[in-house]
């Protein structure tokens, strides 16, 4: 299959593109390496280093015998997404080319309106292009289960049945999203859904539960480490707690901690999206997965890095408590289904547990670095004081 991935220099992007390639799928690239300039522009870094896409594309070469067609550019420009999907006319698209941290979308007017120009845009010219060039193609897009908040009631795939005033209906599960980041997400999904109904244009639309980890296969196999992020803005509440424990600091739950969210390994995230694109939606339908495999709160997460820490390296952390930066339940119901995958086939690989343990093992080699990094673990994005900046 023909697949172009948006977005193939970024944390899920490139692994995702090596487990295509090591499937036979002919896989093409496009980024604006984007990501890079951000971390680096809230003083952070990815804590694993890795090389420039250019240099681990000529290494890819050694282990799959060529090189990934490359598109150096802005996906929220539309002559420039035409353009390569006129050039590659794919079987199928991944679209992974959004801003994806809620707290820098909260920073304040400036990265609001980037995040929701960027990311809205990008998604509506993938639309387009796809409609008018190649309108047979999958579109494979990532979205959050961020989307749907944390509603006091189960969480479906996409839809439910609903009845109102004595009649029913099948409709869209209303969305409740926790940041700018969150809400350009529903808009992508909205957007997507109307381009099916109007143009039966074939999406996947995966809402992605937090993804967590440092290996694959592949990444074993090539020695080429995909980014990992641990700062406060770009670094999810787990990547910083293994970065605090490695370099003796107390492990920072926000609030209360019982915020509650699904998660999946980046091996089970990227054996999912193959997975979506192996088995693609039938002609002209919008379908919705949930792609997590387990929920925990963040306190568990904290207590867990604090166990398999002990365990290893007999050291056990502290956690510490801090005022919440954001505005969320501290103390919810959660409870979303996720039974598409695992009817098409999906099987869990591994344990979160398992995953913590290897990325502990990975980022200890780094060390200095992530102590270099210290300063960027603290909150410093508050939702409440977001303004014109
Ligand atoms: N990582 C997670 O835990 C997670 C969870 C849920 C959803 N998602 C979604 O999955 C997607 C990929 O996530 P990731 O963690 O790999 O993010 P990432 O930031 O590491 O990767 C995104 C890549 O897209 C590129 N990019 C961004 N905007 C672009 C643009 N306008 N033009 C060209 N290239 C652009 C970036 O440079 C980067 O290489 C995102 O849309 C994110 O919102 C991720």
């Amino acid at each position: 299959m023909k697949i172009l991935i948006m977005g193939i220099d970024g944390y899920i992007g490139f692994p995702l593109a090596m487990r295509l390639l090591n499937r036979g799928h002919q896989v093409y690239g496009l980024d604006n390496y984007i990501t890079r300039r951000r971390v680096s522009k809230v003083g952070s870094d990815s804590a694993l280093p890795i090389l420039s896409f250019h240099e681990r594309n000529r290494r890819l070469k050694r282990h799959f015998g060529h090189q990934i067609p490359f598109f150096y550019g802005d996906a929220s420009n539309p002559d420039f997404v035409y353009k390569v999907i006129e050039k590659i006319r794919p079987d199928a698209v991944v679209h992974l080319a959004e801003q994806r941290s809620a707290p820098y979308s909260m920073i304040g007017l400036r990265e609001a309106n980037e995040t929701m120009v960027k990311n809205i845009t990008s998604t509506m010219n993938l639309i387009y292009a796809i409609k008018d060039i190649v309108p047979e193609a999958h579109i494979l897009k990532l979205g959050t289960m961020g989307e749907y908040g944390t509603p006091n009631i189960d969480i479906p795939e996409g839809f439910f049945e609903i009845e109102y005033n004595g009649r029913r209906d099948v409709l869209p599960f209303p969305k409740n999203a926790g940041s700018w980041y969150h809400w350009t997400k529903v808009h992508d999904s909205n957007n997507l859904m109307f381009a099916n109904r109007v143009w039966n244009l074939a999406v996947t639309d995966v809402m992605q539960g937090v993804v967590y980890g440092t290996k694959t296969q592949e990444i074993d196999e090539t020695g080429l480490y995909t980014r990992f992020d641990i700062d406060e803005v770009y670094g999810t509440a787990l990547n910083r707690f293994t970065a605090e424990a490695i370099i003796d600091m107390p492990l920072t739950v926000y609030g209360k901690g019982g915020q509650t969210r699904g998660f999946l390994s980046l091996n089970d995230s990227i054996q999912c999206l193959t997975l979506a694109l192996e088995k693609p939606p039938k002609a002209g339908e919008y379908r919705v997965l949930n792609q997590f495999d387990e929920k925990y709160s963040v306190g568990q997460l904290a207590e867990m890095v604090q166990r398999i820490f002990e365990n290893e390296y007999g050291k056990r952390p502290e956690i510490a408590h801090l005022d919440n930066p954001r505005v969320e339940k501290e103390e919810h119901y959660y409870n979303p289904e996720h039974r598409k995958l695992e009817e098409m086939g999906y099987r869990r690989t591994k344990i979160i547990e398992e995953e913590i343990v290897d990325a502990i093992s990975d980022l200890s080699k780094f060390r200095d670095r992530i102590y270099n990094l210290r300063g960027t673990l603290m909150p410093k994005t508050f939702w409440k004081l977001s303004a014109y900046n």
